[in-house]
Formats: structure tokens, sequence, C-alpha cells
């Protein structure tokens, strides 16, 4: 990848990442303290508690924890943000600490944003509309795909415009992420296959997305090699917690990398199609990667091809000198392998996806704010149909 006198961007990366085993219980109180904080609101689902996941690590805390808010379902909305800040609020809560998935992360950013802005959040949507520092947020993942331990950006959904709105802040990225390979143990397979795709399109996304840079693609392309050294080994062995801790730190990485340089046409197509046809995300971006890979390298820019071939090399399916065009189309038929090797869903109809449903979300795919960062220029919802319909 070769970056001309043009180049300028922003890295921006401040949460701090304690990572080992044992990690959410051993580190977590000395974590609070360097905070200056002493009061502590958990947010978490029923799920997990019901797991047994956040038993020990609130045990840990001891008086430390002044309230369980697990009220959050698998779409957080703003009412439930509201409900959680009053809780807070109600127990005098100075810092936030989640442990779950990226609903119940993004439940507890914007929890952190009403303790101290105070309002409604609706107010708040948009970009960088905070000015000042937030209360303080540990996030300690469940899960291992959606990043959002270290992104800014917070995913929920509004009930009166009856849509997801995103609120993109500086101020929300989490103080520090404890990653204990511990807490994925237990992911079955599927979860764990489809959400370390998830992981694997924002990284190769990344590298692909007309904001990309040097410092994401070398968080991108370590993510990648991880990802596709480990993936199949947790499939494998569910319990084996050195690959694990692979898969935890390179979804950390790919979350760096995407939160700076964006996600593409994948991303585009993913979410329009799980508003459709309800296609859980880490599944739908799974199964539409290899294809919008393909259409990338279809337009046989000689910058794109050469991304692409660094994809490759990383995936260990290519060497330096190899001709990049044929390395590009290895990496597509790798992803395709992979998926197959971690028993990922191939086909959107292998999920009732019907052609109605591809046409109502070939739409929404050009309305999505991702597709403007993909690295070939989507002439129009006839191209996104074309993709679709070779995925289905
Ligand atoms: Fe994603």
């Amino acid at each position: 990848m070769v970056y001309d006198d043009s180049l300028s961007f922003v890295y921006f990366g401040p949460t701090k990442i304690i990572f080992g085993s044992g990690s959410s219980t051993s580190e977590l109180e000395s974590e609070m303290s360097a905070l200056g904080c002493s009061r502590a609101l958990v947010v978490t689902d029923q799920g997990i508690i019901k797991a047994g996941l956040s038993e020990k690590i609130i045990k840990t805390l001891g008086e430390k924890c002044v309230g369980i808010f697990s009220d959050v379902p698998q779409d957080t909305g703003i009412d439930v943000v509201n409900r959680g800040a009053a809780f807070a609020r109600e127990k005098g809560a100075d810092i936030v600490i989640s442990i779950g998935g990226g609903s119940v992360i993004d439940t507890a950013k914007c929890i952190c944003i009403l303790l101290t802005e105070g309002g409604s959040l609706a107010n708040y949507e948009g970009i960088q509309l905070l000015t000042r520092p937030q209360t303080p947020h540990i996030v300690i993942p469940t899960t291992a795909g959606t990043g959002s331990e270290v992104t800014w950006i917070a995913v929920v959904y509004d009930k009166d415009k009856g849509q997801k709105i995103l609120i993109v802040e500086s101020y929300n990225a989490p103080r520090a992420a404890i990653l204990d390979p511990q807490l994925t143990l237990g992911l079955p397979p599927l979860l764990t296959a489809s959400t370390g795709m998830d992981a694997m399109t924002h990284a190769i996304e990344a590298m692909t997305s007309m904001q990309r840079e040097p410092i994401a693609d070398a968080m991108a392309l370590h993510a990648i090699r991880l990802l596709s050294n480990y993936l199949p080994v947790c499939i494998k062995d569910g319990g084996n917690i050195r690959a694990r801790g692979q898969v935890q730190m390179a979804a950390t990485m790919a979350g760096w990398a995407f939160g700076n340089a964006m996600v593409g046409l994948v991303h585009a197509m993913a979410h329009s199609i799980g508003a459709v046809a309800r296609v859980p995300h880490g599944v739908s971006c799974g199964i539409m990667l290899p294809y919008c890979m393909d259409y990338n390298i279809g337009d046989g820019e000689p910058e794109t091809v050469a991304i692409y071939a660094a994809i490759a090399q990383a995936l260990g399916v290519s060497k330096r000198d190899d001709e990049p065009g044929n390395a590009a189309m290895a990496a597509v038929q790798e992803i395709f392998d992979l998926l197959r090797k971690i028993g990922h869903p191939l086909k959107l109809s292998e999920l009732g996806v019907t052609e109605e449903d591809i046409i109502k979300a070939a739409d929404l795919s050009i309305a999505d704010g991702a597709i403007v960062n993909n690295i070939r220029y989507v002439t129009g919802k006839d191209e996104v149909l074309e993709i679709y319909r070779r995925a289905l």
C-alpha cells in the first residue's frame, strides 16, 4: 500500500487495554481507583447474568458496586438509556462498568453522556457535539467481534423516529477495556464464527475504505492474521483459551482500524439486509464479505488490487512476489474457504432471505452512510442488487 504526499489523517485510540486470563476480576478495582472512582453502576443483560459471566466480577466489586442495570435488550434504545441513567443517578454512580456485547456497551456509553450532560439523548444525535470528558466507562466485553470496546460510536434505537440513531463522539471512547478471554470460552460456535467474521470485515473494510491510513492498516493486517489463524481453532475447540485470547485481541485491533478508517460496502449491505430480514449483523457481514471483495477488485484499479494482495499475504495465501491480480483473487477464495471451515452460512437464503427482501435492501444500501467510504464507487442500486443476487 502506497500513500502519496496528499496523505493526512488523525488516528485516535485513547482506550487503555488490559489483557489477560482472569483480568476481569484481578484488574478491575485498580483500574477503577486509577480513574478516581469508587461507585460503579454495572450495565449488563439478562443473558450474561444467566450465563454466570457477571457474578464473579460483581462479587469482586463488593460495596463498590452501587447498582446493577440488566434491562438491556438485543438492540438498545433511547428509553433503555434513559432508565439506566435515572437508575445510575439514584444510586450516585461515578463510573459505569459494562459487561456484555455491543448493545450493552453502547447503552453504557450513552448512560455516561446523560450522567454528565443531563437532558435527552436525542440532543446528542450526530457528530462531535460534546465538549468535555464524560463519566468514566470501563468495558468488559463478553464477545469478540464488534470492537465497540474501543470505538466512539454508539447506535441506539429511537422509537419516536422509528430508526436507529448514531452518536459519534470522541468522548464516547471507553477509558479502559479489560479483555479476559475466560469470558468468551462459552460462546457457541455460530456466534463465535459470526462475531469473528464481523471483526474480519472491520479489518478488511478499514483497509479498503476511502479513509484508509497506515496506522489503521497495521492494526487491520495483524487482526486479519490472527483471525485467519485462530478463528478455526476456537470453532474446533471452544475451550482453547489461547485461541480465544488471540481472537479477542484481533477484534479490538479491528475495532481501532475501522473506528479510524471507517467501513464500506459490506457494512452498508449488512445493515440493510439486517433491517429488512432481521439477519444478525455478523452473519450478514460474513456472507457479503467475499462477494463485495470480488466486486471491489472487479474494477481493476491497481491500488485496489494491491491492497487485496496485501490482505492475501496476511491471510497466508500469497507471497510478496505473486502477481497482484492472482493474489487479490486468492484472498476472495480464502474468505470463502474460511467461512466453510468455521461452519458459517454461505448464502443469504440459508437465513430465509428472499428476492423481495434484497430488492428492498438494495434501496436502503444506497442511502447507508458506510457506502460513501467504499474504495470502489458504487454507481447505483442495480449494482448492489446484483451483488445481493450472487449472495442469495
Ligand atoms: Fe460490524
